[in-house]
């Protein structure tokens, strides 16, 4: 007889990185219970797919994750859940600090209440902003850009506080692109509005976008247009799995970057998703976006060395097929 795995909360569990990761939770043996306000996630992903309980509600309702807390056996928190649009951020500063810096504080005060000591948080390279030196490490200065990167950073900073002062223990990732989509098919990335370049290629090359832009040809790159790290979001996933194992095992407060070491120009995508798709891909040049740094490349040494973690699809063609394999499902031809 098996001993029974502890329940695990997923918070924004429906929505891209969430729901990978409550499958990769599943195939570990944890039973999960997702809790997402469904303003981006998707329900049928919950039902028809994942078939965990989903309860529908926002992080920043305290009332009901206090009646959650009582009312399951959670022994740790993964937290996906944030508005993650850079430019919208920008525009509307204040639904990201109410969403991803307010929404998180309630989370962790009711967690504390409810003595669960163990958070895994999805940050983001965004908090380094631009970087002064490539592959970014874990000890890069953080200097974000922009509102988004500044509501993670500070939910960063409050969880050093927060170990300091009440013992509660996190594990922090700050991921680069993720990227692809579950390799047999059942999920993948489905945001709307969709600003990520992956999905906008593939949308393109089943004809349901006219074009792609290529924002900057005249960057000091190889090819001119900007580098980007994609991490496969299935090894994605897999690291959250290790982090909070690490964590249950009693491992101490530990930030963690995620992306594949290895950069990708916007170019190469394009010409690979080419490869792959055996479409034509129209493209149209623009002008450089304010903001965009020429080069944005991870080192995830840390990762692999305290967390055991083992990217198995860090090629760009991995992450394009089984993308495509899954827009071709859920997006098919009208
Ligand atoms: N996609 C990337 O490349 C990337 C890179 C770095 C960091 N991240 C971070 O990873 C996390 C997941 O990103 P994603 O791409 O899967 O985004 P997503 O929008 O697909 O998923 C976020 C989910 O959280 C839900 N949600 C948002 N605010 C909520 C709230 N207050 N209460 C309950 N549910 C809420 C949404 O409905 C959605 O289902 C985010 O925190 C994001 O900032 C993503």
């Amino acid at each position: 007889m098996s001993l029974s795995q502890p329940t695990i909360l997923v918070t924004g569990g429906a929505g891209y990185i969430g729901s990978h990761a409550v499958l990769a939770l599943q195939q570990a043996g944890y039973e999960v219970v997702v809790l997402d306000n469904l303003v981006y996630g998707h329900r049928d992903i919950i039902e028809n797919v994942l078939n965990v309980e989903l309860v529908v509600g926002d992080t920043s309702d305290r009332v009901l994750l206090d009646h959650l807390f009582a009312s399951h056996q959670i022994a740790a928190v993964m937290h996906f859940a944030a508005y993650a649009y850079v430019g919208e951020s920008v525009t509307d500063p204040a639904k990201y600090y109410h969403n991803n810096f307010v929404g998180t504080l309630t989370l962790l005060e009711a967690m504390m209440a409810a003595s669960i000591h163990q958070f895994v948080f999805s940050s983001t390279c965004a908090t380094y902003g631009i970087p002064t030196t490539v592959p970014i490490s874990e000890n890069h200065p953080q200097d974000p850009i922009n509102p988004y990167g500044r509501s993670k950073l500070m939910v960063e900073q409050v969880l050093k506080d927060f170990d300091k002062a009440y013992d509660f223990k996190s594990v922090c990732f700050r991921y680069f692109n993720a990227a692809g989509a579950d390799p047999q098919g059942r999920l993948g990335e489905d945001h709307n509005p969709e600003t990520h370049i992956i999905p906008l290629v593939l949308l393109t090359a089943l004809g349901q976008r006219e074009s792609v832009s290529i924002f900057g040809t005249d960057y000091p790159t190889p090819d001119g247009t900007c580098i980007r790290d994609y991490i496969h979001v299935t090894d994605l996933a897999q690291a959250h799995v290790l982090g909070l194992e690490y964590l249950l095992k009693g491992g101490d407060t530990n930030i963690f970057n995620l992306g594949n070491g290895n950069g990708f120009s916007v170019k190469e995508v394009i010409e690979t998703a080419r490869q792959v798709t055996g479409r034509e891909i129209k493209t149209v040049e623009c002008a450089r976006r304010p903001g965009d740094p020429p080069a944005l490349v991870g080192s995830s040494d840390r990762a692999r060395q305290i967390l055991g973690w083992n990217p198995q699809y860090a090629n760009l063609q991995d992450i394009l097929s089984h993308a495509w394999q899954w827009h071709q499902k859920r997006h098919p031809a009208k």
